[in-house]
This record gives structure tokens, C-alpha cells and sequence, in this order.
């Protein structure tokens, strides 16, 4: 096998190695069903205790109850882009959008073809490198929602407050730093986050629905698409091997001591990475300091024809998939959970040896 290298992909992005080598001593035979957990029964007591044990699990992350829905659904955040104003928007309806970014975007775009939208702040004016100041937004109280992306995964922003919607049930797209830190759950009323950055493989999304929210959703919705099919029993067969890869990242995360002692591993990874942009002017951070993420660290060479020798430099070193999103260029390095320290460490030496030699 050839050797991992530390892996700064943006998604799907770092999984525990630990989970990765349990996962390949458990692949032929799950415990005592005889088979591999991609060949049993959604319905078989094996998998429903994996089901029921990655539910728990979270619950117990974000200190929530049974108040609160837990799904593992299809169709990437991009289909809860749709998925949740169909369910929460009329035509006659407005809802606001946040719109921090291209991910932002496009979940604004699936709400105007079900209703209207209402724009409470928008940081495009700086190729949204910045998290518009709550002071400045633009509230309409008889919004339906108001959606928001918690980290802008494309331009490397990330809200460091909870959105104040003044009572209005507030929606997240939570994709790219999903119990990366803990979550004031009690201000939301319904979180989705693609599993393949912070949580497990691609192939599932988590939703989590408040039950009083859930009860005033629309109706006449199609099966598959109506979030009333999927609370309770399973309605069809859900991302199996997705989701037993996610029970085995929560269980890593409990025994890494839980939310707090996470986002206090990504603060520090995050700080060390910002310092080491910050003592120099041969690299240039893109995101406005106040609005810097923990989970996507995005920044330029002073001299951008150096990003790409920058690039194969730290894979010759290493480390791969730095190079920034195709739309906006730079250098991204992705430091979700699973990124160990030593990886941001090796990052920042490579970083320093690159400008003395090319400086
Ligand atoms: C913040 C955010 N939202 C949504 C998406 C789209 O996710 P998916 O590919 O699961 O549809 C992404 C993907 O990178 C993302 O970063």
C-alpha cells in the first residue's frame, strides 16, 4: 500500500486513521452476522443498532434529547438546499438567506423556485471575505426562516456567533464545520451537514429537525422529499455503510472528550497556521481576521505563479489536495477534526523552507 500522505482536501476530506484501520479489520465480516456490514439487511438488528448508536452519539455531542430529529439522508447538502424550503416555504412566503458565499448561493437559489427571498446580508461586495456584522443585516420579521452556511468552506469564512434572528426559526447549513466546536442548539430549529468533511465518508447528510418545527411544515410534499417520511422507523435504505462509518467517527470524537475539547484541537491548529501566515508577507490570507475559519484556511502567494510549484512542493513533502477551489484560486488547507496536529506543524515548516528558498 502506498504511504497516506497528510491529507488537506476540502471534501471528503480526513477521516480518523484509527477508524480507517477498524473499519478494514471489520470490512469482510461485521461481529457475528457472517457477512460485511454492505451486504446485511437495513432491517437486520446488526444494522438498526448502528443506526440507533450514531443517533445517540450525536445526542449526546450536542446535549440534545429526543426533542430533536436525527436523519442520515441522500442527495448531499445540495439537495437540502431544495429539501428544505419545499418543506418550510410557500409560494406566497419569503424566507431569508444569508448569503455568505457560493454554497450560500445556491441554497438561496432552490428557495426562489419555491417562494420569495429576502436577503438579510450579503458579503459578495468583498468576494465574501467577510461575515457581515449582525448590526448591519437586514431583518424581515415575517420571514418563514432564516438560513445561514456556519462556514464558508470555498473562501475560508466562518461565523464566530450564533445568528440573533429575533425568534424566527434559524436554519444551517453546518457541511464544513459540523461538530467541529459545540453548537447552541437551543437557537436552531433545524441543522443539515454533509457527512464527508467532518463526520464520515460521502453518500449520507445529517438532519436534525426540531419536533415543534417539524409540526408546522407544509403538506402534499413528495414522499421522498417530505421530512415527515424520514423521522421514525427507516422509510427506505439509508446510506448503510455511510452511516456506520459516521458511528465510528462519533465514538472517536466521545473519546476525544467530546465538542469542547475539539474545537479547543482546532483552535490551536487554526492559530498556528494563522501566525505562520501572519509573520510574513510572502503569503496573504484571504479572509477578513475577524471572520477567519478554523476549518478552511484559505490564502495567496504574494507572487500567485509560485502557487503552483507551492502545490507540488508540499505534496513532494508529504501533503496533498492544497490547492485552493477552482473558482477562486490560492491555496486551501483544510484542517477539519481528523487533521492531527502534525500535519498543520509539517504544513508551517514546508510554508517556511518554501519562502526561504523562493523568496
Ligand atoms: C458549506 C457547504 N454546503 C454545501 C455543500 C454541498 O455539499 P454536497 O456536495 O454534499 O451537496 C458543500 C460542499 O462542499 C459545502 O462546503
Amino acid at each position: 500500500m502506498s504511504k497516506r500522505l497528510f491529507n488537506f482536501s476540502a471534501g471528503p476530506g480526513v477521516l480518523p486513521e484509527s477508524v480507517m484501520l477498524e473499519v478494514k479489520e471489520e470490512l469482510p465480516v461485521l461481529g457475528d452476522t457472517g457477512a460485511s456490514v454492505m451486504e446485511i439487511s437495513h432491517r437486520s438488528a446488526a444494522y438498526k443498532a448502528i443506526n440507533a448508536s450514531a443517533m445517540e452519539r450525536m445526542r449526546r455531542l450536542l446535549g440534545i434529547g429526543e426533542e430533536w430529529h436525527i436523519m442520515f439522508l441522500q442527495g448531499g447538502a445540495s439537495m437540502q438546499f431544495l429539501q428544505v424550503p419545499m418543506n418550510f416555504l410557500r409560494a406566497d412566503e419569503t424566507a431569508g438567506y444569508l448569503v455568505t458565499g457560493a454554497w450560500a448561493k445556491k441554497a438561496m437559489k432552490e428557495a426562489k423556485s419555491i417562494g420569495n427571498v429576502h436577503v438579510y446580508a450579503s458579503s459578495d461586495d468583498q468576494n465574501f471575505n467577510y461575515i457581515p456584522a449582525q448590526a448591519e443585516w437586514s431583518y424581515d420579521e415575517d420571514a418563514r426562516y432564516v438560513h445561514y452556511t456556519s462556514n464558508n468552506t470555498i473562501f475560508g469564512t466562518e461565523f464566530h456567533f450564533t445568528p440573533d434572528v429575533k425568534g424566527l426559526p434559524l436554519i444551517c447549513d453546518a457541511s464544513s464545520n459540523f461538530l467541529s466546536r459545540p453548537i447552541n442548539m437551543a437557537s436552531h430549529a433545524l441543522i443539515y451537514a454533509g457527512a464527508q468533511k467532518n463526520i464520515g465518508p460521502a453518500g449520507a447528510t445529517a438532519v436534525l429537525i426540531r419536533e415543534d418545527f417539524l409540526q408546522t411544515k407544509n403538506s402534499g410534499i413528495p414522499t421522498m422529499l417530505d421530512y415527515g417520511t424520514h423521522v421514525g422507523d427507516l422509510y427506505n435504505t439509508p446510506p448503510v455503510f455511510a452511516v456506520y462509518v459516521i458511528e465510528k467517527v462519533l465514538k472517536w470524537l466521545e473519546e476525544k472528550g467530546g465538542l469542547a475539547a475539539m474545537e479547543q484541537e482546532n483552535i490551536a491548529k487554526a492559530d498556528q497556521l494563522y501566525a505562520a501566515l501572519g509573520a510574513t508577507d510572502f503569503y496573504r490570507p484571504t479572509a477578513r481576521p475577524d471572520s477567519r475559519s478554523r476549518m478552511n484556511v484559505t490564502f495567496r502567494l504574494a507572487d500567485e505563479g509560485l502557487e503552483a510549484k507551492f502545490v507540488s512542493g508540499a505534496k513532494a513533502n508529504g501533503m496533498t489536495d492544497l490547492k485552493g477551489h477552482r473558482s477562486v484560486g490560492g491555496i486551501r488547507a483544510s484542517i477539519y477534526n481528523a487533521c492531527p496536529s502534525e500535519a498543520v506543524t509539517t504544513l508551517v515548516d514546508f510554508m517556511r523552507e518554501f519562502e526561504r528558498t523562493n523568496g
